[in-house]
């Protein structure tokens, strides 16, 4: 009961930040450096109220994201945790940025035949999902240390607290963590210790209000807290998690200890671009995040957005025609770096966007799209997921970080290890390995990053100064909803909430996705009359977290469509 009235108060203050919004926010005033309370953006009130709590305990921005990874282990099982990777982009207040890639690796015995059978087809994807052939070597452990010990201002076992204190004394399990246990039975019932944590003897998800604890996790953790990242990669901890993957893959290679052990965060140069007077900073390789924010945007930014808005259906036309263009340079291009050339610079160019949105009508669809650089060979398929999310975190001097963690698809895996999910992540790899007798840049290979979608991006304003966190979960919507919401903010300047409100349009092929329920539904005439073909109205799974920085401070929002809240320090 308590708990539950703690989440209520966190929402009523989030949603009171919200009702002060001014509207629209100003770009021309000033904007200020530092505030008197940081503030974290998050997609579950607990993991935000952790975060906060680091705040107000005098830690970093790193440090309060840190905290809300760890928070989001616990209360949003289904989505990320240490058990999967994440990527944390981390600038000041002047634009100064860092990037980290704490992404999984596959094992180091594995080959691109991994997803596929003994007769050279792809695997049902189910199938590979629950099992030990997709699990990467977690990031996000040695991220955090990385990130830690680069930009942390408190000791690293405080970090952990509130995730311990949740795991251990508890969480009401809520309508929404209700609803996924429901819809991934068979992922989160696949592993008795999860069933046991979850379900009820007769495999029904518990009753939402129940109140969730979860023992194993806060002793996972205390141990991490207490012996650092090595608790998790080596000795004794390391070995077993090698084994536990190893007993659940149906080959002879799988993950070995060695491939836990020697697992690193990278850090990863930031991708930086321009969009009007402002500067974009994300996410580069092995994410396709920032350059394909940065491509749409670069398309984009040729038209007079300004004189357009959500109901506008030349605005969503030409968002899908910028989107068709920027996934298929996508698919071809994006993939690990360590692996593949990724031609960054050529495709952010602004002369080649500008070469690339000549190739975008305002009146018509265009038949075909191809990519724009004949470098390398063509990428291949990737499936759905919605395992995944973002949080954003300003500190009172202006530091930001910007964090998305993930384990692939709802509850990863399945397989529970020492309190947590293991994630999925390999299926982000291509299953198939050739195209068209050509390798595939996102194919599976041993000790490789898979291709992600994540976008977790900061903004910087015309005085170079930060005005916005924002990223979001999804999957390959992602640089989509990231895209959107940097448009509505700028060009239509809405206040970041309505912003992130504002509904999406995925466009990565020929087909158009309207989000099922908007008000984009209506435009659907409208965009087969453009002459785009196949226009469908889906439930997409959407979930953006920003902070905002304006004239008047610190704004966060979280997403509608999800329990999402901004908490202030
Ligand atoms: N697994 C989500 C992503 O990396 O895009």
């Amino acid at each position: 009961m308590l708990l539950r009235a703690f989440t209520t108060a966190l929402l009523s203050l989030s949603l009171a930040a919200c009702a002060t919004l001014p509207a629209p926010q100003s770009t021309a005033a000033p904007t200020p450096t530092r505030f008197e309370a940081g503030m974290v953006s998050a997609a579950d009130p607990r993991a935000a109220e952790a975060g906060a709590e680091i705040l107000r305990k005098g830690g970093s921005a790193t440090d309060a994201a840190i905290a809300t990874m760890l928070a989001l282990t616990v209360v949003e099982p289904q989505s990320s945790g240490i058990g999967g990777g994440g990527f944390y982009v981390r600038g000041n207040a002047d634009g100064m940025v860092d990037t980290i890639d704490g992404r999984e690796t596959a094992p180091a015995l594995a080959k691109p035949d991994w997803f596929l059978d003994s007769d050279g087809k792809p695997l049902p994807f189910r199938e590979a999902v629950a099992s030990g052939l997709s699990i990467g070597v977690p990031g996000n452990v040695a991220l955090a240390a990385e990130a830690h010990r680069r930009h942390g201002k408190l000791a690293w076992r405080d970090l952990f607290a509130p995730a311990i204190r949740l795991a251990r004394q508890g969480w009401i399990l809520s309508e929404r963590g209700r609803d996924f246990l429901l819809r991934n039975k068979a992922t989160g019932m696949r592993d008795k210790a999860a069933a046991a944590l979850f379900y009820d003897a007769g495999g029904e998800p518990l009753p939402v209000g129940t109140k969730l604890t979860n023992p194993v996790l806060a002793e996972t953790l205390e141990r991490i807290a207490e012996r650092g990242s090595q608790a998790f990669y080596n000795g004794q901890d390391g070995a077993d998690l090698a084994i536990a993957v190893a007993r659940d893959t149906p080959r002879k290679a799988t993950m070995t200890e060695a491939d836990v052990m020697n697992y690193k965060a990278r850090y990863r140069k930031p991708v930086c671009g321009t969009y009007r007077a402002y500067k974009v900073c994300g996410m580069g390789p092995p994410s396709s995040g920032a350059t394909t924010v940065l491509s749409i945007l670069g398309m984009m930014e040729r038209f007079d957005l300004s004189q357009m808005s959500a109901s506008s259906p030349t605005f969503w036309h030409l968002f899908a025609e910028a989107q068709r263009l920027a996934y298929a340079d996508r698919e071809r291009f994006l993939a690990d770096p360590d692996f593949v050339s990724v031609p960054v610079p050529q495709l952010i160019d602004r002369d080649y966007l500008a070469h690339r949105s000549g190739l975008i009508r305002a009146d018509k669809t265009a038949e075909t799209v191809e990519p724009g650089l004949d470098l390398i060979p063509p990428d291949g398929d990737e499936p759905p997921e919605n395992g995944t999310s973002h949080f954003a975190v300003v500190d009172r001097d202006g530091n930001a970080v910007s964090y998305t963690s993930t384990i692939e698809g709802p509850f990863g895996s399945g397989l529970m290890h020492d309190g947590f999910f293991l994630n999925n992540e390999l299926t982000d790899f291509s299953f198939v390995p050739e195209k068209d007798g050509l390798p595939v840049a996102n194919r599976v290979e041993g000790g490789k990053r898979p291709r992600s979608s994540m976008a977790p991006s900061l903004v910087y304003g015309p005085d170079g100064k930060l005005v916005l966190a924002v990223g979001a979960a999804g999957g390959g919507t992602i640089p989509v909803q990231v895209t959107k919401s940097i448009i509505a903010f700028i060009d239509w300047k809405l206040p970041i909430a309505e912003a992130i409100a504002v509904p999406v349009l995925y466009s990565p092929d020929d087909t158009v996705i309207v989000e099922k329920g908007s008000a984009l539904e209506a435009l659907i005439p409208g965009l087969k009359a453009l002459g785009h073909a196949r226009v469908v109205a889906y439930s997409l799974p959407l979930k953006t977290n920003a902070v905002a920085v304006t004239s008047q401070g610190l704004i966060g929002a979280g997403d509608p469509r999800s329990e999402g809240v901004a908490v202030s320090q």
